[in-house]
């Protein structure tokens, strides 16, 4: 167990994004005597306006560096000498992966090989005290039809995305074994929350709802995901980089399971209301539509090992969780803007002529 209140200096990796920023503003502000280095290469999905409030604060620096830069790398821990890692850089939309795997293979797999790599050469003569803290996916499991997985479930990845993160969680293990690089890992479930990129499933129908767009539901809508609160796996990040054991992994999921035709029906009535718009409205934007190509039909996760070996159990109801979220998007109009300027928009209008953005 690690002492939090002795001062560290930590580096996050992809805290930018979506999870990343909640990561790090959490530890910036909880941990006033740790030093948080947030590196970043800004990629479309990373964007600084999600941290403007905690920028300035003392014990924050931000890097903007890629991963796939070994040489870099290098370079800023000779200059900062990290004493751990939470990594969280990645490619994460499996619909770009399913377009092209190649970025998905730089940063997810050569990308994470270099960090290892970086805290290898670093911590060699002493590791103690040290650690690397590699964030994953339940994805890599694959698909599961009954039941769930948990940190002993084979590894069975489908998508492009969930094989580079397949690929980065072996690397991580074999970096322990080899090496003896104190590491550990978690694979968590689907995500929602404030700050999260809108080609993802919620906030995407959130913000084809406000502007009352289609919104894209790929087959029958009958695959299933297990939602947790974005927060609720910060608590999570936090509970397991200071007490987890080092070589462990460990599983995190929110025990909420919905079809996607159920979210997407929920989102319209609760947006209906909210937006005080006829009762029925957003229901009408529902589009079928292909199918993505290897879908998985259903993600389950067992967080027993997480919540009987070190506690941590999710505070925010589904039913919560979604209101306050659906509320921080539209007061936040102007962040959905930012982010679907650009790339993002071109994108999808190559991609996904019939999503109607
Ligand atoms: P995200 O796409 O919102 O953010 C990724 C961040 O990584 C961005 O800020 C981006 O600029 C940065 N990045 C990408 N390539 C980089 C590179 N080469 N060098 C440096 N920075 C780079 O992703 P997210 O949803 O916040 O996911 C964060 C992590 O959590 C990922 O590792 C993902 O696999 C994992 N995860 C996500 C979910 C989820 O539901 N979103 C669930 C489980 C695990
Ligand atoms: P997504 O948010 O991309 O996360 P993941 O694929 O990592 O689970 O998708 C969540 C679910 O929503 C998944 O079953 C695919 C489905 N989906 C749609 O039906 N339409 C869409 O436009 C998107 C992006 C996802």
């Amino acid at each position: 167990m690690m002492n939090n209140s002795s001062s560290r200096r930590i580096l996050i990796t992809g805290g930018a994004g979506f999870i990343g920023s909640h990561v790090v503003r959490h530890f910036v502000t909880q941990y006033p005597n740790y030093h948080i280095y947030n590196l970043d290469a800004l990629t479309y999905a990373g964007n600084l306006e999600n941290l403007v409030d905690i920028e300035s604060e003392s014990n924050y620096t931000f890097l903007k560096a890629d991963i796939t830069s070994r040489e870099l790398l290098g370079e800023l821990f000779a200059l900062h000498n990290f004493d751990s890692v939470i990594h969280l850089a990645a490619e994460s939309h499996v619909d770009r992966s399913i377009t092209d795997a190649s970025d998905f293979i730089q940063t997810n797999v050569q990308g994470t090989v270099n960090l290892l790599d970086a805290c290898k050469n670093k911590w060699k003569e002493d590791n103690s005290g040290k650690r690397f803290y590699h964030i994953s996916t339940d994805e890599v499991y694959g698909s599961i039809n009954e039941g769930k997985f948990n940190e002993n479930s084979p590894y069975s990845p489908n998508s492009p995305y969930a094989a580079s993160k397949a690929g980065s969680d072996h690397f991580v293990r074999a970096y322990h074994t080899t090496y003896g690089l104190p590491t550990v890992i978690s694979n968590c479930s689907n995500n929602y929350g404030p700050y999260q990129f809108p080609e993802k499933f919620i906030p995407l129908c959130i913000n084809n709802i406000i502007h009352q767009k289609a919104l894209p539901v790929y087959g029958k809508g009958e695959n299933i995901r297990d939602w947790l609160h974005v927060e609720d796996h910060v608590k999570a990040i936090d509970c397991i980089f200071h007490t987890g054991k080092i070589g462990e992994t460990y599983c995190v999921g929110g025990d909420n399971e919905l079809t996607n035709i159920e979210l997407v029906k929920n989102l319209c009535e609760l947006m209906d209301i909210m937006l005080d718009r006829r009762t029925g409205g957003s229901e009408q934007l529902i589009t079928f539509v292909a199918d993505r190509p290897g879908h998985d039909f259903r993600y389950a996760i067992d967080s027993r090992k997480l919540k009987n070996e070190l506690g941590w159990k999710p505070e925010n109801s589904f039913e919560k969780g979604i209101q306050a979220t659906i509320q921080w998007y539209l007061e936040n109009t102007m962040w959905l803007e930012h982010v679907t300027r650009g790339s993002y928009k071109d994108y999808y209008q190559r991609m996904y002529n019939e999503k109607d953005l």
